[in-house]
Order: C-alpha cells, then structure tokens, then sequence
C-alpha cells in the first residue's frame, strides 16, 4: 500500500472549495507519456495553478501503473524544482469498478473517478457508495457521474446522451457520499462533439455547435448549492490545431468542439473541474506532424516531441490563463 500522501500529493477537498468559492475551475489533464507530464508541471508552475493530473484506464494499460504513479511523485519534485510547489492531485478517469479504484487507491491515487453513469441509477448509487467507503477510509476523494455523454467514455460508450436530471442530484450526493459529482449539460468525448447537421456555421464556415445546457446546471445548482460540479468531454477542438494537422497530411473532418467562452462561463459557477484530453492530442499531433513533413530527415523523437511539448505548454498555459481561471490560484 501507498498513500498518495508518501508521494507527495493532495486530494480534491481543499482545491474544489476554493475553485468553487473562487469562481474558477481546476483543470484535469490526462497524460501518459514523459512529454506531456512535462508540459503540464511547466503551464502549470509557470501559471501558479493547482493541477490535476488524470490517468484513465486506457493510459494505465499504456503506460503501466507503476510508472504512472512514480511519474506523478515525480512531477511534485519537479514543480518545486521549478521553484513553485503547486497542489497536484493523481486523479483515476472513468473508473468502471471498485477494484480498479481500490488498487489505484493502494497504489498512491490521491482521487478517483467511479463512472456509473451507464448503470441503473440504484446500482449507480451502491457502486459509486462503495468506492467512496473504502476511499474516504484512505483520505482519498471520489468523483461520480449522473446523466450520459455522448461519445465514448474511456472503456463505457454511449450512442446518445442524456442530460442529468437535477432531481436526482441531490439523494444521489446525499446517499453514495460522493465528493464532487460529473454533470451531463451538452458537452461529449472526443473531437467530434456534435454532428455538423447539429451545428450552424458562421461566415468563415467553422461550425459552430449548440450551446451547453446552462439551465440544467442552474437547476442542479440551486438543489445542491456550492457542491462541487465536474465538466468532462471540455475540448475546444482548436481550428487552428485541426487546420495544421490537415495541412501536414492528416484528416480530421468534421471537427467541432466547446466554444472556451462557455467554459469560461462554467468556470466562473460551481463548475469546478474541467476535463480536457482531446486539445491535448491535436497539439502534439500537429507539432509532431508540422516536423516531420518539414524536415523528412529528422529521426531523433527528440527532435519533434519536443516542439509537441512545446505546443502543449502553450496550449495549457492559454486554459489556466484565459478559460478556467486557475492561473495564480496555487
Ligand atoms: O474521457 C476519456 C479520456 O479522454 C481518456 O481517453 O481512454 O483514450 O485514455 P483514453
Ligand atoms: P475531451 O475529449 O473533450 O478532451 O474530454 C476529456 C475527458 O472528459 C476526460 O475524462
Ligand atoms: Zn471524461
């Protein structure tokens, strides 16, 4: 067993009250290589944010847990290398069982995801409850999800989504003891977001989606106020990134993510924690994809996960500043 405590990490619980209060939002990268932990501590240091950092399932058969969590004690000696300690949580995403929580848990994860959202809603409610007893006996929080996006969710897929029903919120949180609670209001996985026939265009053709629900969340609001709410599926989808990737031979069509000024709006409520992966991956592919078209020569990974590195700071540095307002909040 060990405690996240022993490398160097915090759980959700102070964070959350002070982005809530704060009227900003924590942001959730995930990562599985060297190179984006890297861009996460500098964006993240630089910016004075507090950080978590998100390890799916997928990331964990990738990467391997042992060197995931080793890599997070890691990143806390590295911000303080960098000469600024910033609170960083190691953060399980859409965990699909107990027992994937309870060895994250033993294995040094400061928080949890128990993604129940495809199940009935009493099996959500027992599930989601026993992975907060076991991981509130650790000192580790636990986040739950109510309502379905759209898109896939790491190892659970849904065709469609629903909206979470503000009616549920409060027994759910009152019953299961969870810690911060996923909300279902328009936004999905991945870069397609919506269908372009969901979408308008505006005059340069970009397509421009449907808003997200906010009188869903001011409903869920208003039934659990200042409880700590959760964003996934909050790319943007960058055009800029979308239009390099293509122009250096990749295909991306139909591309179409959550516009940052509704986040920004999100942030500023009891929207607390923002999920964001996607921008991730279209940053580094386009850096990696802009090298090599343009210096065929070059085969040093060095040589272009470094400008992919590069990208991701910027592209980090940009969310904390100017989306979620985390920027000096460490
Ligand atoms: O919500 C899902 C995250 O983007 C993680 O994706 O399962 O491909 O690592 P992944
Ligand atoms: P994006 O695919 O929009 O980046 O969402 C990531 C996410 O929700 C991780 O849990
Ligand atoms: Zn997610």
């Amino acid at each position: 067993m060990t405690s996240y405590k022993e490398l160097g990490l915090v759980n959700t619980k102070e964070m959350f009250a002070k982005a809530v209060k704060g009227g900003y939002a924590i942001p959730a990268y995930n990562f599985n290589n060297l190179e984006q932990l890297q861009a996460i501590i500098q964006a993240c240091v630089e910016t004075k944010s507090p950080v978590i950092l998100q390890v799916s399932s997928g990331a964990r058969k990738y990467a391997n847990s042992n060197l995931l969590r080793n890599m997070a004690r890691g990143a806390v000696e590295y911000a303080h290398e960098l000469g600024y300690d910033i609170p960083v949580v190691l953060h399980l995403d859409h965990g699909d069982s107990f027992e994937l929580c309870k060895d994250c848990i033993e294995s040094g994860f400061s928080s949890v995801m128990i993604d129940g959202s495809h199940l009935s809603y009493d099996e959500n409610v027992a599930l989601t409850k026993k992975v907060c007893d076991f991981a509130h006996a650790h000192g580790v929080s636990v986040e739950g999800e109510l309502g379905v996006l759209a898109g896939v969710e790491d190892d659970v897929s849904s065709e469609h989504s629903h909206y979470t029903m503000p009616e549920e919120v409060e027994d759910f949180v009152k019953k299961t003891g969870v810690d911060s609670l996923a909300i279902s209001i328009g936004t999905s996985h991945g870069r397609t977001k919506f269908k372009p026939e969901q979408c308008t265009k505006n005059a340069e053709g970009v397509l421009i989606p449907p808003p997200l629900r906010f009188d869903i969340l001011a409903e869920i609001e208003k039934r659990i106020p200042g409880f700590p709410i959760v964003l996934h599926g909050s790319s943007s989808v960058p055009v800029e990134y979308v239009k390099m990737i293509e122009e250096f031979g990749g295909h991306l069509p139909d591309s179409v993510g959550i516009p940052e000024d509704q986040l920004r709006q999100a942030a500023k409520s009891a929207v607390c924690k923002i999920n964001i992966d996607s921008d991730g991956r279209l940053a580094m592919t386009a850096a990696i994809r802009k090298v090599l078209a343009q210096k065929p020569e070059e085969f040093d990974p060095r040589k272009y996960l470094g400008p992919a590195r590069d990208e991701l700071k910027k592209l980090y540095m940009h969310k904390n500043i100017n989306v979620l307002g985390s920027a000096n909040q460490a």
